[in-house]
């Protein structure tokens, strides 16, 4: 899978119009796909269901919702960030378009004993209606998200998605090390309820993750990673999660 590809390709269908219709084959190329996703912590146990975006509350024309559950354990939020991410970029390579749906329920809240976390709603939608030109999309200026060396990997992680677009991530680049903080500015959360900001934020920070490492490996860069817990604790600015140590190019 060219992961690397598909940022450049994947955007947020808010409303899905004019969509085709996913094929038991797509689907049962999803379930395949779904089976291989690298997990951040293999010890948090986590489900993934398929079910018609008519049994969630979730009402943006997908044919499916994708509902993720899991262990509400340890950094169980940045786990399925960074397996959700995955699998939004594979279904941009099948052109099917997603959204994160961080407001959506689920019939079920519980799943095999696991907790509900989110859902991205799905649909078969043509080539032509995915990302033209990434760079035109809104993100933070390169200087508002990392400071050092970019190694061509800032100008293309930035375009992360995040709930409402609030990318809560800095990196410092040290020269050896990337050192990754989640951010947040005291006070301000723009439209997303005030208890709610860290809880999507935690998974942005997965999905950031995921596509940080494929723009590290896409500019050949090896690296070891070392993750950090996260803090619930709303009043800190930033809290660093990650560090990468990362090498010469290969
Ligand atoms: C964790 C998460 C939750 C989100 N929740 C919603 C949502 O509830 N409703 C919505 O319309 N978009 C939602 N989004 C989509 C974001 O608004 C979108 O990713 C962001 O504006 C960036 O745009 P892009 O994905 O097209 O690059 C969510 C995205 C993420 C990552």
């Amino acid at each position: 899978m060219d992961y690397y590809k598909q940022i450049f390709k994947r955007k947020s269908f808010h409303l899905f119009r004019g969509t085709g219709t996913i094929t038991d084959d797509e689907m049962k190329g999803i379930e395949e796909f779904i089976k291989t996703v690298k997990p951040l912590d293999a010890e948090i146990e986590t489900k993934i269901c398929i079910v018609p975006e008519s049994e969630t509350t979730c009402k943006r024309g997908g044919q499916y919702c994708i509902l993720f559950y899991s262990e509400a354990k340890d950094e169980y939020l940045r786990n399925i960030g960074y397996i959700g991410e995955q699998i939004d970029l594979y279904l941009a390579s099948q052109n099917i378009g997603t959204l994160w749906f961080g407001i959506g329920k689920p019939k079920n809240m519980q799943m095999n004993g696991l907790d509900f976390v989110i859902m991205i709603s799905i649909a078969k939608v043509a080539e032509d209606k995915f990302r033209k030109d990434m760079f035109k999309s809104k993100r933070k200026p390169i200087a508002e998200i990392w400071n050092g060396n970019t190694l061509g990997v800032a100008e293309i992680v930035r375009f992360a998605p995040s709930a409402c677009n609030t990318q809560p991530w800095i990196v410092e680049n040290t020269g050896n090390d990337l050192m990754v903080y989640r951010f947040k500015k005291p006070g301000k959360r723009g439209i997303m309820p005030v208890d709610k900001v860290g809880y999507y934020n935690k998974i942005d920070m997965g999905i950031f993750l995921f596509i940080l490492e494929t723009c590290i490996e896409y500019e050949n860069y090896t690296y070891d990673r070392i993750l950090f817990s996260d803090t619930t604790d709303d009043s800190i600015e930033q809290t660093l999660i990650a560090k990468y140590v990362y090498f010469n190019k290969i």
